[in-house]
């Protein structure tokens, strides 16, 4: 492919780092303008493929349950998928009377869930993969910061349900290097250390090798970490 080609395909894909696509739409919960309702918050952008259908039932059933637990991360959910208002109310009136998936039963799905039937807001964040199913989007997870930023963007094919932990991971990840100008390492969970970024932001790379920088520990000039307390990371990103 060239690059061109490249650009041409990726073109209608929002990226990290660019701004949220704007859209109005219905969903379960009345209108709603996306990102403009949720600026000053987080928010997890995400797709389903189908209602009606038992991957997609599980996940809506720990996402409703986490609901909360993502509210204390200031975290809002907004879920999306190509069909319509009245199949997802039915879907989700379903899901409360008749089914339990671990121990979860009787959930209720409160955050909006947006209509989709003409596709329009899909295709604007590259959800449909025709590769994959030209009639229904991939499980697409955009995170989308107080700003109306993407910060992050995964995607999970038909058949696989997401890993709720990491989403939750992945926000307080974000959080946590936002607040403290750090990276977080591979598997990072709060009380972990962390990656200093590179020198100059906090000391130099002698100084750091050398020990004199607060807490810095490097073990070669590039590969340098500090501790941040759970309670710190907490108390910081949630405010506890
Ligand atoms: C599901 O959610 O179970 C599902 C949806 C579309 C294709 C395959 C599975």
């Amino acid at each position: 492919m060239t690059t061109s080609e490249l650009s041409a395909a990726v073109a209608g894909m929002p990226r990290i780092g660019d701004p949220a696509p704007s859209f109005t739409a219905e969903t379960t919960q009345g209108r709603i303008n996306f990102p403009a309702d949720y600026l000053g918050k987080w928010v997890i952008f995400f797709s389903h493929p189908a209602d009606f259908t038992p991957v997609c039932t599980s996940e809506f059933m720990t996402f409703a349950t986490m609901q909360e637990e993502f509210a204390a991360y200031h975290t809002q959910l907004v879920g999306l998928s190509v069909d319509g208002l009245y199949s997802h109310i039915a879907w989700l009136r379903t899901i409360k009377d008749k089914i339990s998936f671990r121990d979860m039963k009787d959930v209720e799905v409160t955050f909006p869930l947006i209509e989709d039937v003409s596709m329009k807001i899909a295709e604007m964040y590259g959800m449909i993969m025709p590769g994959e199913d030209s009639t229904k989007a991939v499980r697409a997870v955009f995170v989308v910061d107080p700003k109306g930023t993407i910060r992050a963007v995964i995607y999970y094919p038909l058949s696989l349900g997401r890993n709720f932990d990491e989403l939750l991971r992945v926000i307080k990840a974000l959080q946590t290097a936002d607040h403290f100008s750090v990276a977080t390492p591979a598997d990072w969970r709060p009380g972990d250390r962390v990656i200093v970024p590179p020198a100059g932001s906090c000391g130099s790379a002698k100084e750091r090798m050398d020990g004199h920088v607060d807490g810095v520990e490097c073990q070669d000039w590039f590969f340098c970490t500090k501790e941040i307390t759970e309670q710190e990371v907490e108390s910081a990103i949630r405010g506890v």
